[in-house]
């Protein structure tokens, strides 16, 4: 494999640590070590590692076929189960990652507007679609003038997609409606993530992203949500949660209960562009969409998640966030907390947090979290070496949050960030 894995969000320095096995929110590596398991495949697994109810449905499931070219009972209950969730869904599709799913809105907003361009913001990550990849982490020798940030692809990507989309500087008001106003007849979609972990999860500014609906509601152009990380945060969603009402928006995680998943949900309006009866087709493939392993897992993940369950784990991330940012206080430590929910990130400074830009580096370049991560795997936690960034699951209680602000505290020392 090049560089001996096969996807870079796992690479580590000089190898990573390979997994054994996992069991509510430990993994027991190969060599036997356990370790409190901060990141669950990316936020993914939002029960943990192995619930009992999810693996014997699924083992159920597994002996009676995995994959026909049929649907299922299965695929027709979980899509219920989400419909019923998200205000703003009206009828949804299911493919295999959030990156299908994110591809999918962003087609299905360019056929039923007939324009042909996106604007998404600097630093957000929205899968590995050529169009929405484009300026996911600049430098700052490449990200141009703030009211004119350059739309930067990545390697491999034909240099046309670069115009197509524009990009938009988090949290700037006035610049994302001058860039919107200037492309508006040209605009598709505009693509945001609520809570973007790309951008630190720097919270938007009252207002930003109401306003982003208006704006785009009245020049038709469609607001498609990025939900594949952030449906965790609570029941009904993350649009919901932060009080916008999406066209469509692209799922997946949590929603696949730790098996491959995507989904694609809007207005029965825009979801009409899939209608194989109607006139405006979208071509949705995929050998293994909806396949009833997935279905299974999903639909008995998502039912353990009641409005209680989000509560009680939302409590949990408020914990944390609260003992993380005590903890910087009481050291002394230039910092701050970010994060909603089950979801937490703390940057090393105190500057201001506005869009991608103040964040000065963080997850790419910056040295000191590949070192970070090496001291916290030393004492039994996993967390990313790109950054101080953590998601909570459903085993875990607040010994397990304590675990990991102690070895924080203990791991920022041995790095002498703090004496
Ligand atoms: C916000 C967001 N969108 C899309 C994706 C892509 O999802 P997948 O890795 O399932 O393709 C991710 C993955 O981390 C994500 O965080």
């Amino acid at each position: 494999m090049p560089g001996g894995n096969t996807r870079h969000s796992i690479a580590m320095a000089p190898y990573p640590i390979y997994a054994a096995s996992g069991c509510g929110c430990h993994i027991r590596d190969v060599e036997g070590v356990e370790r409190i398991d901060f990141l669950n495949n990316y936020t993914s697994l939002i029960l943990g590692h192995a619930d009992p109810l999810v693996t014997a449905a699924v083992q159920r499931r597994v002996a009676m076929g995995t994959a026909f070219t049929m649907p299922t009972p299965e695929d027709v209950e979980l899509a219920e189960l989400l419909v019923d969730r998200i205000p703003y869904v009206d009828q949804l599709r299911f493919c295999n990652s959030g990156s299908e799913a994110v591809m999918l809105a962003v087609k299905a907003a360019r056929a039923f507007t007939g324009r042909h361009k996106i604007a998404k913001f600097e630093g957000a990550y929205h899968g590995i679609y050529d169009y929405v990849e484009a300026s996911e982490g600049p430098g700052v020798d490449e990200w141009g003038e703030i009211d004119a940030p350059q739309s930067i692809i990545e390697p491999g990507t034909p240099p046309s997609v670069a115009d197509d989309v524009v990009v938009l500087p988090w949290n700037r008001l006035e610049i994302c409606r001058e860039r919107i106003t200037r492309h508006k007849n040209e605009l598709a979609a505009v693509l945001v993530d609520p809570n973007p972990l790309g951008i630190g999860m720097i919270p938007a500014r009252p207002g930003f992203l109401e306003s982003l609906r208006e704006e785009t509601a009245r020049r038709g152009i469609l607001l498609v949500a990025d939900e594949v990380l952030n449906f965790r945060l609570s029941y009904r969603g993350a649009a919901h949660l932060f009080g916008i009402q999406p066209d469509i928006a692209s799922f997946g995680k949590i929603i696949g209960g730790g098996f491959p998943v995507g989904a694609v949900g809007g207005s029965r309006r825009v979801m009409s562009v899939f209608d194989h009866t109607g006139d405006l087709k979208v071509h949705h493939g995929g050998t293994f969409n909806a396949n009833p392993v997935t279905m299974t897992a999903g639909l008995e993940t998502m039912k353990q998640m009641t409005p209680e369950a989000f509560e009680r784990l939302n409590a949990l991330g408020d914990y944390i966030r609260e003992r993380l940012t005590r903890m910087f206080h009481d050291r002394g430590i230039a910092a701050q907390v970010c994060g909603r929910g089950s979801l937490f990130i703390a940057h090393l400074d105190d500057g201001e947090l506005v869009d991608y830009r103040s964040l000065r580096g963080f997850s790419r370049t910056s040295p000191i979290y590949g070192g970070l991560c090496h001291e916290m795997l030393k004492r039994g936690i996993i967390i990313s070496p790109r950054g101080i960034f953590g998601c909570l699951s459903t085993p875990m209680r607040e010994p397990e949050a304590d675990a990991f602000v102690e070895a924080l505290d203990e791991s920022l020392a041995a790095l002498g960030v703090r004496n």
